[in-house]
């Protein structure tokens, strides 16, 4: 029987915008998106949708109330679908057994114990949360011991690849689809149904069908794949700035080898976002118990490069302001992990701004999607709590780079928002304390031409040599003194 109604349990950046996809392309399917939190559904339901996606706006429009709806009243949207999405949260644990690795599985676990409570007819249960290997029997466990007499469920496992600021068009134009489920015919028919779903805009020969722990597996690997490849290009933007290469160019030259391919090569001030880190930890943290602990150890090393990155990222801005910012006024461009959202989760923006704090700064803040309220979240609950009234007194939220930048002494672009492109920079350089900097967080700004201006700049991956000083003739950093200092200390 063909899927008529669907049920999303979870309407955050995944379950909304995946549901409103499938509404849009399967008009003759009722899509409901249910959260456990009526605030996030107003939101969905109101002018100003929770989440910011380009696109997402007017696919909304087009299908809620239409075949698209959020609600609250979960049970009844179980109640009445043949096909349930899991798409709650599942965030690395902060206590007990595996704590800050292993992926918290009690939002996964209390939907499948509600959908067990309610369903009286069979369902298929897919999840699309990401979830450790073998997720999926526990969410079977739960369901085959609290079925009610003669419901039977089929588990899928359905990844979702989509990425954040284009969420719609990775949606619309997926690489590929990959449903797991179970080898028996039961199990097969189940993927046929979602195979159908999908069908509806994705060629078939771009879905791919796999047994569960495969398609779990390939989600965790894909993010580690591609988190992998921005360590890698850090780690070489290390080795750049302490010698004469440029990492673009190396990223372009590698990149040009049809078996590396060019993507997911940009050298950044490190990588974020809900997915890179908590997947990896999830992965060495399955690698650990499966007692193999150089896979563990080697997927860490991912995590501890990115570490490193936003470290030494900012520990360059601090030794480059005459290795002291107490006081000093420093704006920040970007609060967002990456352009076009305004998700911060993870985002190294934040792991700069504490540190800056933590010395003693004065941060000016703008983002162009970032509330101020999340600012201020984010900066005083990452890490060792700070004194909400800390950070107020240490930060300020500006509504454009202009009043941002104006009277500072430098500035540190965190996110690479197009805008920041287009900013007439002479105008900010008029502004802003002398000598005035830019830390290039995201390599995206013309340096020659804000050095032309006056600016003294710093990026990542390429060693900018001697500026010349406004008045103040000229300062070379002295970047491979201290490299070799520091080896020689090391080696004797
Ligand atoms: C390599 C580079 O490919 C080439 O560009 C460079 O100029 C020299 O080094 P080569 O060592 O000749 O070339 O062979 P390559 O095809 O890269 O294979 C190297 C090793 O990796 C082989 O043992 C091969 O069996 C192995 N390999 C390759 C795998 O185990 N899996 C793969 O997917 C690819
Ligand atoms: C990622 C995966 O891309 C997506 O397939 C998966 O479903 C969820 O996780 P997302 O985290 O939304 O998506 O964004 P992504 O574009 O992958 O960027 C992640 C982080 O890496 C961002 O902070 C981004 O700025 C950074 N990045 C990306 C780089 O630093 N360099 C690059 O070359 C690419
Ligand atoms: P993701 O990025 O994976 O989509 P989010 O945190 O953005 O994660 O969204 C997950 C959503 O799932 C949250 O809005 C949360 O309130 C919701 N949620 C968690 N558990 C349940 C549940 N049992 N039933 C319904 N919604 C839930």
């Amino acid at each position: 029987m063909p899927i008529t109604k669907i049920c999303c349990m979870g309407a955050g950046y995944v379950g909304g915008p995946t549901c409103s996809v499938i509404a849009l392309k399967c008009p003759h399917i009722r899509v409901t998106v249910v959260d456990k939190s009526s605030e996030r559904i107003a939101q969905w339901n109101s002018a100003k949708l929770p989440i910011y996606e380009p696109g997402l706006d007017a696919v909304v429009q087009k299908c809620r109330g239409r075949n698209l709806f959020f609600s609250t009243d979960i049970a009844q949207a179980i109640e009445e679908a043949e096909l349930i999405f899991i798409s709650v949260n599942t965030p690395t644990k902060r206590f007990g057994n595996g704590k800050g690795r292993a992926a918290d599985l009690k939002y996964v676990e209390s939907a499948a114990r509600m959908i067990a409570e309610i369903s009286a007819g069979d369902k298929i249960v897919v999840e699309k949360s990401t979830v450790p290997v073998r997720a999926a029997e526990s969410i079977m466990n739960i369901l085959r011991a609290n079925h009610k007499p003669g419901v039977s469920y089929q588990i899928l496992s359905n990844p979702e690849f989509l990425a954040e600021g284009t969420a719609i068009d990775d949606l619309l134009n997926a690489d590929r689809v990959l449903i797991g489920g179970e080898e028996s015919p039961e199990g097969q028919a189940a993927i046929e149904e979602l195979c159908k779903v999908y069908e509806h805009w994705i060629p078939r020969k771009n879905i791919l069908t796999t047994n569960t722990w495969s398609s779990e597996l390939s989600k965790l690997a894909a993010n580690a794949f591609l988190a992998q490849r921005i360590s890698s290009i850090n780690s070489l933007s290390a080795v750049c700035e302490s010698t004469g290469a440029d990492v673009s160019e190396v990223a372009r030259a590698v990149g040009l080898d049809s078996r590396i391919g060019s993507k997911f090569l940009q050298a950044s001030v490190g990588f974020g976002g809900s997915c890179f880190q908590k997947d990896i930890l999830n992965l060495v943290y399955i690698c650990e118990c499966l007692n193999l602990p150089e896979v563990a150890a080697y997927w860490q090393q991912v995590i501890d490069m990115n570490e490193y990155q936003k470290s030494r990222f900012s520990a360059k801005v601090i030794e480059s302001l005459f290795n002291t910012v107490t006081d000093k006024k420093i704006s920040i461009l970007g609060f967002a992990f990456k352009k076009n959202t305004g998700d911060t989760r993870e985002s190294p923006a934040i792991h700069v701004a504490r540190t800056l704090i933590d010395e003693g700064a004065k941060l000016h803040i703008y983002d162009p999607k970032v509330e101020e309220s999340q600012i201020m979240s984010d900066l005083s609950n990452c890490g060792a709590i700070l004194e909400p009234e800390l950070v107020k007194s240490r930060v300020s939220i500006f509504k454009d780079a202009y009043s941002a930048t104006k009277n500072t002494h430098a500035i540190v672009v965190c996110t690479e928002w197009d805008e920041f492109v287009e900013l007439d920079y002479k105008r900010i350089y008029a502004e802003m304390m002398k000598p005035a900097y830019i830390f290039d967080g995201r390599k995206i700004l013309d340096h020659d031409k804000l050095q032309k201006l006056g600016f003294i700049v710093q990026t990542i991956g390429k060693k900018i040599e001697c500026q010349k000083l406004r008045g103040s003739g000229k300062i070379k950093l002295k970047i491979e003194e201290k490299w070799y200092r520091y080896h020689f200390e090391a080696l004797s």
